[in-house]
């Protein structure tokens, strides 16, 4: 199938211009499995500081991003502004943004079609919380919030998925890896009913949870998880390790 592996690493709201040299240096230091793209997201304010100190085979990626181009929108920035420094990739739906922030369904598809219109590439982030899940939502959750995107774009070549179970996030409790490849396989089966056989077969589905150099190798040896999405581990030297997971 050929889907190249992405690791992105989140780095929510961490980080001081110092700790993020730290980082940089360790990227840089590798190796990083060159078959393996890798993207940081970047806190806005050091996102330039991010695109001017980081290795060739990083990019970076904001965390957010608004529906439209400019305007009256108090401390939001716009894709465009985002290409203007440089950057080539947006974090979008995160389940910080959809629980914490309120973002709806709708109002994240408005985000991904306006970044995708104007250059970007999107990490487009769904998943359920630990009650959807209980109560056997997993996938209507998840194609509910996919469905919302579809209902917005047409192309889905800039885009990758990033499956997010909300109970795994920053809690230690890892999807294990066949609840990870059920859900990631559901997804593509979705793109092939909903999409198309080609996007379902070339749509890059990471996984984001609690991954960690020690729950990296399983996970990335299942056949419809194309990547991560880290959050807590993309901090610490262990990162390059999650990089390397696959070959
Ligand atoms: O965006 C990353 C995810 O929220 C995962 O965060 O690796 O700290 O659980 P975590």
């Amino acid at each position: 199938m050929g889907r190249k592996f992405i690791v992105g690493g989140n780095w929510k709201m961490n980080g001081t211009k110092a700790q993020i040299c730290e980082i940089l240096d360790f990227l840089k230091k590798g190796p990083l499995n060159s078959d393996t793209e890798v993207v940081v997201g970047a806190p806005t304010i050091y996102l330039q500081f991010t695109q001017e100190n980081k290795p060739n085979n990083v990019a970076v990626a904001a965390q957010n991003c608004y529906k439209v181009p400019k305007g009256a929108f108090t401390g939001e920035i716009s894709p465009a502004m985002l290409k203007d420094i440089g950057i080539e990739w947006v974090i979008l739906g995160h389940s910080e943004r959809r629980h914490i922030f309120c973002e709806s369904d709708e109002l994240i598809a408005d985000k991904v079609k306006h970044a995708l219109e104007n250059g970007l590439k999107v990490i487009a982030c769904v998943g359920e919380t630990l009650d959807e899940r209980e109560a056997g939502k997993t996938e209507e959750v998840v194609f509910r919030q996919t469905q919302a995107i579809k209902d917005k774009i047409t192309d889905w070549n800039n885009v990758v998925i990033a499956y997010e179970p909300v109970w795994a996030i920053g809690t230690g409790k890892t999807a294990t890896p066949e609840q990870a490849q059920e859900v990631h396989q559901s997804l593509r089966c979705w793109f092939e009913s909903n999409v198309g056989p080609d996007i379902a077969n070339c749509i890059r589905i990471q996984y984001g949870g609690s991954v960690t150099e020690k729950n990296c190798k399983e996970l990335a040896g299942q056949p419809d998880i194309d990547g991560f999405l880290v959050g807590g581990a993309s901090l610490k030297p262990e990162f390059v390790q999650i990089v390397n997971a696959r070959g």
